[in-house]
């Protein structure tokens, strides 16, 4: 229908008992019950009203990433449900807002934890008109799940707080390597909700179109790619055309350096899906998908410094990840912005390894890149609200906020974002 709706539900944040290795289990935080938690699908211009019931053992919050939504409505570390108690988030998807997003936890000191334990869950948001209404769609969330021999979740060891925790088993959409049948045309939308990993997807080879990155499609379909590097929180929208190329293929992850640091294995390509690549109609991509307003003149600029640091506490080292030299702290205001105004951001990491940053509340266009004192323009115009800083490389991005108040940014490696790369922007 084409009415604005209320969506209501309600999302239960609780342990639940699984069995991801046979023969053994494994109780994992859920919400109602599945891990990844429910797919909320609705419109733009709809209503969204979720009931957030508690029944962890620790404080949470459902924070919904990249939804333009106002603060007190963003699940931020300062407004925690604690055990036992309830919360309503209301909200209304403006216009525009089509895409891919998701939702999770964002507790203080706690969203690391509650991640890694099962609690992520899909979010779109339709558009009214969409130019690809026509091809099928399939989503495959992927994370990962770091056990100990007897199937219980591991805690995190120093290698997983300094480089972010992978798991040993890759997932998608809470399944250990499905097998995806594709006939003819699909648009496949994929979400990296892994605390660490880097996905440098391909299809072996096979090519495909990404026509959407996180907040929404691109102006046009960019052709013939045939690996896309979707760091921790990223989405995308690809269009995978199994006409010409049919045949039995995977889903990988190519090796991607990320500079982690210690004695850690070389990267190896990873097998996340099997993919049956079959005969079936195709259909055509438009070439023009839609048309995307450049945010226009910066009228501020803030310098964002990501750097990692060692320190000794009660004898022993501990990694510091740091925001312009400062370690999180809930109570200090790290940058201030105006409403409505675009401002340039420039990110500068000066960090060993990368590191993918993110703002809440609202998507952001990326201008350009500089690495090595050589400036790359952004390739497309696309909205995003993560985006990868690689090692000793800077990155531009024009962004404006439009609600008051207090948003969070940082790291969205998981542990980084809890050793301290998270600073607050405040918005008047
Ligand atoms: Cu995906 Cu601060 O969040
Ligand atoms: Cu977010
Ligand atoms: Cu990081």
């Amino acid at each position: 229908s084409q009415q604005p709706n209320l969506f209501k539900a309600d999302v239960t944040a609780a342990p639940a008992e699984t069995e991801f290795v046979t023969g053994k289990k494994t109780t994992v935080w859920a919400y109602n019950g599945r891990v990844p938690g429910p797919l909320i699908e609705v419109q733009e211009g709809d209503t969204v009203e979720i009931r957030l019931i508690n029944k962890l053992p620790q404080p949470t919050t459902i924070h919904w990433h990249g939804l333009p939504i106002p603060p007190e409505q963003d699940g931020n570390p300062m407004d925690p449900v604690l055990p036992g108690k309830e919360l309503i988030y209301r909200f209304t998807l403006p216009e525009g807002s089509a895409g891919t997003y998701w939702y999770h936890p964002h507790p203080h000191e706690y969203t690391a934890e509650q991640v890694f334990r099962g609690l992520a869950a899909p979010f779109i948001v339709r558009a009214k008109n969409d130019p690809l209404k026509d091809i099928p769609e399939r989503n495959l969330m992927i994370s990962d799940l770091k056990l100990t021999p007897d199937g219980a979740i591991a805690g995190n060891d120093m290698n997983d707080w300094m480089n972010g925790r992978e798991g040993q088993f890759v997932l998608v959409n809470g399944q250990y390597h499905p097998v995806v049948e594709v006939k003819g045309t699909e648009r496949w939308r994929i979400w990296n909700a892994t605390s660490a990993r880097y996905l440098n997807l391909s299809l072996g080879g096979r090519k495909f179109t990404l026509v959407g990155t996180d907040g929404g499609l691109l102006e046009k379909p960019v052709r013939d790619l045939q690996t896309l590097l979707l760091s921790p929180a990223e989405r995308i929208e690809i269009i995978v055309d199994a006409a010409g190329q049919e045949g039995k293929v995977s889903l990988f992850a190519e090796p991607y350096n990320r500079g982690k640091m210690g004695h850690v294995a070389a990267e190896k390509r990873i097998d996340i899906a099997a993919v049956n690549l079959l005969a079936g109609p195709s259909i055509a991509i438009p070439e023009v998908l839609r048309k995307i307003d450049d945010l226009g003149e910066a009228k501020a600029m803030k310098k964002m410094v990501f750097s990692e640091a060692m320190s000794m506490a009660n004898g022993r080292h501990m990694m510091l990840f740091l925001i312009n030299g400062k370690s999180f702290d809930m109570h200090r205001i790290d940058f201030i912005s105006r409403l409505h105004e675009t401002e340039l951001w420039e990110i500068i990491n000066n960090a060993d390894m990368d590191h993918p940053f993110h703002v809440h509340g609202t998507q952001f266009q990326v201008v350009e890149t500089e690495r090595n004192g050589v400036r790359t323009p952004a390739p497309y115009r696309a909205w995003k609200d993560t985006v990868n800083v690689r090692r000793g490389e800077t990155v531009r991005i024009k962004i404006r906020q439009d609600f008051p108040g207090l948003r969070m940014l940082h790291c969205h490696i998981l542990e980084h974002e809890m050793l301290g790369m998270m600073a607050i922007q405040q918005v008047k």
